[in-house]
């Protein structure tokens, strides 16, 4: 669902800025500092109630203010638009509202907006500790599969209180195995989903791949977190007395993984930064492509385009993101590396940003 107009206030240097986006391209581009990022942060906070530069909320709350607050109204085909709007307060307080009414959870604003970022931290995702691969899955999961998440919600508590019991000592064997049902079923009910969703994944995430560089062969491996001939009662069984005596739960889908090889090896020692971000480029592109198949449209952030890509495969990046027909968000310092891409009937709208202040530039579309 497009966001059709978007209100923030107080998301670092942004004392207000509202601004009508195009349903389609949205290109921002200012000097270093200017707000740009500011912008997708303040969208990726309305999405997943978190920001993607920072985990402490008091750093992206404007100097000197209680709260910040991001509103917007979401576009439906059949109906007149949602509102959406989510605040965050320096003591650590989020309201989320939807249609001017309390929400339960930023899950359901996750639901209403889905937003995929690109941005030069990409490579994370390919570097990072596996915790950053297992989110990327879950985010399929959670979206494909309605019980994902209380099966997730069910299976974290279950191992958190084995764990403390773990952690005491002096459990007999018997006792423990006695706790593990929930457990095991809900930890093989995480697992199918997330197996189920890589292996829809893969086969658009090959594709994708291919169309931004040829250069590229990448396979992608589900690790379950386990023995992958071992079911997950036969795992917790076999790990039972071992666990005892690590006092944590050693083995199970908190341990799962996504492996992103190259045919010569993992990804992230033979990749460079570049590559790197086109393989990143790829899973999300790939993940959001898979949503949209399933009439589920959604939100592109692209953070610094210019970063680690040459002309050629920026250009590439924004055919793929135009071809999918959903709505995109572009920052870039220079105003030149975006405006070669879109085809005519595209709607691009440029804003420049300054100091805070976001300007349109031009509007509509691209027609001589
Ligand atoms: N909590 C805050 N309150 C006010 N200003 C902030 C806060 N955090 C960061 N800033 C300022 O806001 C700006 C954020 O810019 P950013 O969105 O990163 O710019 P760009 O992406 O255009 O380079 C910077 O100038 C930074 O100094
Ligand atoms: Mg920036």
């Amino acid at each position: 669902m497009p966001l059709v107009r978007l209100d923030i206030s107080h998301v670092r240097n942004l004392s207000s800025v509202r601004f009508e986006p195009s349903p389609q391209v949205n290109v921002i581009v200012g000097k270093n500092g200017s707000g740009k990022t500011s912008v997708l942060e303040a969208i990726h906070l309305l999405s997943f109630g978190r920001s993607f530069r920072s985990h402490k909320h008091k750093t992206y709350i404007q100097h000197e203010n209680d709260a910040c607050l991001v509103f917007a109204q979401l576009h439906q085909t059949q109906a007149s638009p949602i509102r959406v709007g989510l605040q965050r307060h320096r003591d650590g307080q989020i309201d989320v509202r939807i249609q001017g009414q309390r929400a339960q959870s930023v899950i359901e604003l996750a639901e209403r907006l889905p937003v995929q970022l690109i941005n030069p931290d990409a490579f994370r995702l390919l570097e990072g500790s596996p915790s950053i691969r297992r989110q990327f899955i879950d985010w399929g999961a959670f979206h494909f599969d309605k019980d994902f998440i209380p099966a997730w919600r069910g299976w974290q508590k279950a191992l958190k209180q084995r764990n403390t019991l773990l952690r005491r000592g002096k459990i007999s064997l018997s006792l423990l195995a006695a706790f593990d049902q929930e457990l095991i079923r809900l930890g093989e009910q995480v697992n199918q989903s997330r197996k189920a969703y890589v292996e829809k994944l893969t086969p658009h995430f090959e594709r994708v791949l291919s169309l931004l560089t040829s250069e590229l062969s990448v396979n992608l491996q589900f690790f379950q977190g386990w023995d992958a001939q071992k079911n997950l009662a036969m795992a917790v069984e076999a790990g039972r007395e071992r666990d005892i005596e690590l006092g944590y739960t050693h083995t199970g889908p908190q341990r799962a993984d996504l492996r992103v090889k190259t045919a010569t090896g993992d990804a992230l020692d033979t990749l460079s930064r570049g590559q790197q971000k086109l393989v990143v480029s790829a899973l999300k592109i790939a993940q959001g492509q898979l949503l949209i198949e399933m009439g589920r449209p959604l939100v592109f952030l692209v953070d610094d385009l210019p970063a680690e890509l040459d002309a050629n495969h920026r250009q590439k990046l924004c055919r793929l993101l135009e071809s999918l027909n959903s709505q995109i968000f572009i920052t870039s310092v220079e105003p030149d590396t975006t405006d070669f891409t879109w085809a005519d009937t595209t709607d691009v709208r440029q804003f420049v940003m300054n100091h805070g202040e976001l300007s349109l530039l031009s509007k509509g579309l691209q027609e001589s």
